[in-house]
């Protein structure tokens, strides 16, 4: 089992966003049983809340239905899962404050070929359209990750 975790600010935009798209290529692709995919936020606001209903609407458009609770990125995710993929910069910072650096963290962009190493913006303040960009970066990124790091998991 590969396990991997999104994690952003406040756990109700960019990383469920990520999950929903990342549970959708996991189910498409026949991996289920075989990659588990979760989502955090370096901040407690938003604990125990559903997903921003914005980003509950790109998931939809896209055919996707996403159900999850606000949780806080805490130590013990560092064990537990395999990948740890930070939307921006300062959600990376923030989690090496908090387990130090480790080779299971990234930048989920670092997987972004078209923008290798941008951050996914922030969408929270913004219009709707912001949520169609970040849904756009996040599917090629996943897409991109899984060809780099899911390849022979069928074997496994
Ligand atoms: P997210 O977006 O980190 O992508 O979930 C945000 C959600 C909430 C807040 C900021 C960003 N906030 O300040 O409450």
């Amino acid at each position: 089992m590969i396990k991997i975790l999104f994690v952003c600010l406040g756990n109700i935009c960019r990383s469920p966003m990520a999950q929903g798209i990342m549970e959708s290529k996991i189910h498409k692709k026949g991996l289920g049983g075989k990659v588990l995919t979760d989502s955090a936020g370096t901040a407690n606001y938003h604990v125990d809340e559903a997903p921003d209903p914005r980003t509950l609407t790109a998931l939809r458009r896209n055919g996707i239905e996403l159900v999850h609770k606000g949780q806080q990125f805490k130590e013990a995710h560092l064990q537990e899962f395999d990948y740890i993929l930070a939307m921006d910069r300062n959600n990376l910072e923030d989690i090496q404050k908090k387990v130090g650096k480790s080779s299971k963290v990234f930048l989920m962009r670092d997987f972004d070929r078209v923008e290798k190493g941008a951050d996914v913006p922030d969408p929270y303040y913004g219009g709707v359209d912001g949520f169609e960009k970040i849904y756009t970066i996040l599917n090629r990124s996943i897409e991109h990750f899984m060809q780099d790091k899911i390849v022979d998991v069928s074997s496994r």
